[in-house]
Order: structure tokens, then sequence, then C-alpha cells
């Protein structure tokens, strides 16, 4: 049989599995060059995997949902990198399983965030955020400062997150448990906020 243009558009399945096809092919020249490329898949320079520390943190970020009202993706627009620093580039996210881009910014981008506050300024806020910024609607997480740090998944998830590429070694998830004594969910947050965007600060 010879599939002439009358036959395909009389035909729903046959529509259907050529539409498929051109999209799949579409789809593939897109996505598949993404996996060589080095912007994409080369940690930006200075980039470590997370400690435990911030690793716990992260969880705790993603567990009380913080990516509902912050996202961390800076935009190559002007009015954002004026305000948040250098717009965000795929090598910053390598390390991140899930990231954490977000798209809903009720509070402000977290991108940049590290170093733009002290600790003691980040405590405050988190336990009452009203007590730093008046007008402020974020929760309060005072919560986090009675809840300790949960150690003992801590190595699973290293050892999870190696599997799909963190280059952590054998002695780092060892000696991830010590690391991790006497440290609150409030502390381990805090660490991760700090770390964050430390890599891109300087880039211009
Ligand atoms: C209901 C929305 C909401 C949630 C949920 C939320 N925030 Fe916020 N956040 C805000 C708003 C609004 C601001 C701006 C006012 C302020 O500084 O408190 C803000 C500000 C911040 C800032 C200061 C950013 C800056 O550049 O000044 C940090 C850090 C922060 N939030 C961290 C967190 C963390 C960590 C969590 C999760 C534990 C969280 N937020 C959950 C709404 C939210």
């Amino acid at each position: 049989m010879k599939i002439t243009q009358d036959a395909i558009e009389r035909s729903v399945p046959l529509m259907i599995v050529l539409t498929l096809l051109v999209v799949s092919v579409g789809g593939l020249v897109e996505i598949v060059p993404l996996y060589f490329q080095k912007s994409t898949t080369q940690p930006v320079t200075g980039l470590k995997p997370y400690d435990p520390v911030r690793l716990t943190g992260r969880d705790v970020y993603i567990r009380e949902g913080c990516f509902l009202c912050h996202s961390q993706m800076i935009r190559p627009f002007r009015a954002e990198t004026e305000r948040y620093g250098h717009y965000s580039v795929a090598g910053e996210f390598v390390y991140d399983h899930p990231f954490q881009w977000g798209s809903k910014r009720t509070g402000p981008d977290l991108a940049r965030v590290g170093g733009r506050y002290s600790d003691e300024w980040h405590r405050v806020h988190l336990i009452n955020p009203r007590d730093v910024v008046p007008e402020s609607n974020m929760p309060a997480f005072a919560f986090l400062e009675k809840a300790p740090a949960d150690a003992s998944t801590i190595e699973g998830k290293m050892r999870a997150l190696r599997r799909v590429g963190v280059p952590y070694t054998d002695e780092e998830i060892a000696g991830a448990k010590k690391q991790l004594e006497g440290k609150s969910e409030l502390d381990a947050l805090i660490a991760y906020l700090q770390g964050m965007g430390l890599e891109m600060k300087n880039v211009r």
C-alpha cells in the first residue's frame, strides 16, 4: 500500500503514529545533545557535593515545602540579575537530585542567598520571620530548633546519591553520622542556605 497524503489524513491511527514519530525525532534532536554538552553535565568551578549537614538541611527544605514559596532559579533578565546576581546555569545543579528550581515566588529567589545574611539572622528569621521582617508572611519554623538532625538515614542517602553520580567517597559516607551529632534541623537548614550559590557569587 502506498501511503499518500490523502490516506494519512483520512486515517486517525495512521495520523497518530506518524505524528508521534515526528514529535519524538524532534524531541530527541533537542534533548540528546544535552547529555553530551559540557555546559550541562560539568559542575561549575568550585561546586562540591553537599556535605552531610547541608544534605540534611536540603531534605528539611524539601519536607517543609520551602520550594512552594521560593524558587532557586535566577532567569537571565536584567531585573533578576540586578537583584539576585548572575543568572542560574545548569552546571550549578549537577549534584541536585531532585533540583529545587521551583516555579512560585511568594518569597524571593534563594539561588544565591548563601552569605547574604549571618547565621544568626537566619536563626531569628526562621524561628519567627516577623522579628526581622515585620511585614513578612512567611510561616515560622521554630520547631526545627528542637528537632535533632536525623543521622539514621544519612549513609543510605549518600549511597543512593552516589549511584546517580554524586562522587561521595567511602570515607565521607562513613564519617557522615558523626558530622550530624548535636545538630538540630535548624542548624542543618541554615548550613544549606548559607552554601547556596556561592560558586557563582563573584562571576559577573
Ligand atoms: C508561605 C510562603 C513561604 C514559605 C512556605 C517559606 N517562605 Fe521564606 N519567605 C517568604 C516571604 C514572603 C519572604 C520575604 C519576607 C521575609 O524575608 O520574611 C521570605 C524570605 C525568606 C528568606 C530571606 C530571603 C532574602 O533574600 O531576603 C529566606 C532565607 C527564606 N525565606 C527561607 C525559607 C525557608 C528555608 C523556608 C522553608 C523552611 C521558607 N522560607 C518557607 C515566604 C515563604
